[in-house]
């Protein structure tokens, strides 16, 4: 039986308390590698110093086998913080204006891509399947060519591909081209992500399609398709059902009675457009005093990254924010903008999401986002809330009956606020049973098993 290998940075281990990583891709590949034979490859979380002898610790949680990297410090900040975090996620989100590029930091990432190259491949049996997943990681295939790796390699890639002219900020970005052309199959969450790699493509003059869905670049063939991730809909829905048992919900719950509650579950990103949201609810709040003090915005919001300049920014600036909008508009019984820096686990979340009139997702852009599936597949089939959603993330490309917004119309974001908070019983079904519809026959067990059929179709 051949054994599906993932690799990628972060692995869904849960920390000190028991709690996982906030982020979409880990949460989602769990969800898949429990049914799989095979095993998980990604950065154990240690720090260990420069000289260490690179090798791999191997470890069984939760019914999965991981396959650990250490890295040192040099490595984190030339690598993961330094040329994934610092260069390339802003730049594939629009943002290269954040991006603080070294030649440093470049060597580093792909440095540590050789290393997990050398690591892995003398792990692999000829059969295995590879499946490499996200920015991170784009160089890992050809390390792994030039160690004489034949087996399949599929990359897939969990944030937006950017348009040519902002992809072409990257300096020297035709390594990162040629590097995905190694693989057999590289996936994008939407069409607009993958037209926007072919029109990379053509610009370095490759990329000549060979037939439907094959190209040809750098001397290499392989295949590219849109597989947009999901989430587990029938365990989510299972999970909302079953909230109210939640031992941390039933003290929560009493206290949410009589508000009218919206709710924002983000990373702190400056991709999440949080500040322009709680500004939007602000200016629903002044235009309608009267829903002061029987409304709230929830807002989770794990800590993410925290040692980047831009991410600091971003925390203060909410932190600030969330401060003055609570100061004007709070009363001495209950303050309007909830926020909390930790991370909350899955049970609890589906368990606040269905308690909820609103889910507010309104990044300035985002490969998928998870949130706004799990939000829906949460909600109670007879009295659902109403999904507010960015027209810049993935998910709106099939979620066309949740309430569409620009996150940057702040004042399109308020009205749009009132309106689902007064939408009719019936329109919201209505909304929800679509959106039920996609996600129930799209749910991440299918985005698994298109991604493999195709990776291992000749
Ligand atoms: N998440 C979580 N606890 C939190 C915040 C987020 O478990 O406190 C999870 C959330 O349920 C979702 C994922 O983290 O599954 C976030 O994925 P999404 O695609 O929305 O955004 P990303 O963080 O990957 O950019
Ligand atoms: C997004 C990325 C993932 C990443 C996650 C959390 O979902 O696509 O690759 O793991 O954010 O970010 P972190 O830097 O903590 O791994």
């Amino acid at each position: 039986m051949s054994r599906l290998i993932v690799v990628s940075n972060r692995v869904p281990l849960p920390d000190e308390n028991g709690v996982p990583p906030a982020g979409g891709m880990a949460i989602a590949l769990k969800a898949v590698l429990k049914k799989e034979h095979g095993f998980w490859m990604g950065w154990s979380e240690r720090v260990v110093a420069e000289d260490a002898p690179p090798e791999l610790t191997p470890l069984q949680d939760d019914g999965i086998n991981y396959q650990l990297v250490d890295l040192s410090q040099r490595d984190l900040d030339e690598y993961y913080e330094g040329f994934a975090n610092r260069v390339l996620w802003p730049i594939f989100h629009g943002r290269p204006d954040l991006a603080e590029y070294s030649e440093a930091r470049r060597a580093g990432y792909h440095r540590v891509n050789k290393r997990f190259a050398e690591l892995l491949n003398p792990l692999l049996r000829d059969d295995d399947v590879i499946w490499v997943n996200d920015y991170h990681l784009i160089p890992l295939a050809e390390e792994l060519r030039k160690l004489g790796c034949s087996n399949r390699i599929g990359f897939f890639l969990h944030i937006p591909w950017p348009p040519a002219d902002i992809f072409s900020t990257v300096p020297k970005y035709d390594a990162l081209l040629r590097g995905l052309s190694f693989c057999n199959l590289v996936g994008f969450h939407t069409d607009y992500d993958l037209s926007n790699f072919l029109e990379c493509l053509n610009r370095e003059e490759q990329g000549k399609r060979i037939e439907e869905g094959f190209y040809a670049a750098y001397q290499n063939e392989f295949r590219c398709g849109v597989f947009p991730i999901s989430i587990d809909t029938a365990n989510f829905e299972s999970l909302a059902e079953n909230a109210a048992r939640n031992e941390r919900l039933q003290v929560t719950y009493p206290r949410m009675v009589g508000y009218d509650i919206a709710i924002g579950v983000d990373r702190l990103d400056y991709s999440k457009g949080i500040e322009k949201r709680i500004v939007a609810f602000r200016d629903f709040l002044r235009s309608h005093r009267e829903r002061v003090d029987k409304t709230l915005l929830l807002q989770i919001t794990p800590k993410s990254r925290a040692s980047i300049p831009a991410y600091r920014v971003v925390q203060k600036d909410v932190a600030e924010l969330v401060g003055r909008v609570n100061g004007e508009l709070g009363t001495v019984d209950s303050v309007p903008v909830h926020y909390i820096n930790k991370s909350v686990g899955q049970s609890e979340l589906a368990g606040l999401y269905r308690k909820a009139r609103i889910g507010l997702v309104t990044p300035l852009r985002d490969g998928m986002n998870l949130v706004a599936k799990e939000y829906v597949a949460s909600q109670d089939p007879l009295d659902p809330g109403v999904l507010i959603l960015s027209r810049f993330s993935g998910a709106a490309r099939k979620l066309g009956a949740a309430m569409l917004v620009n996150p940057y119309d702040t004042e399109e974001m308020a009205r749009t606020m009132e309106k689902a908070l007064v939408l009719p019983r019936g329109e919201r079904i209505d909304r929800w049973r679509a959106i039920m519809t996609v996600l129930r026959e799209h749910d991440v067990h299918k985005w698994c098993s298109d991604f493999l059929s195709s990776l291992n179709r000749h």
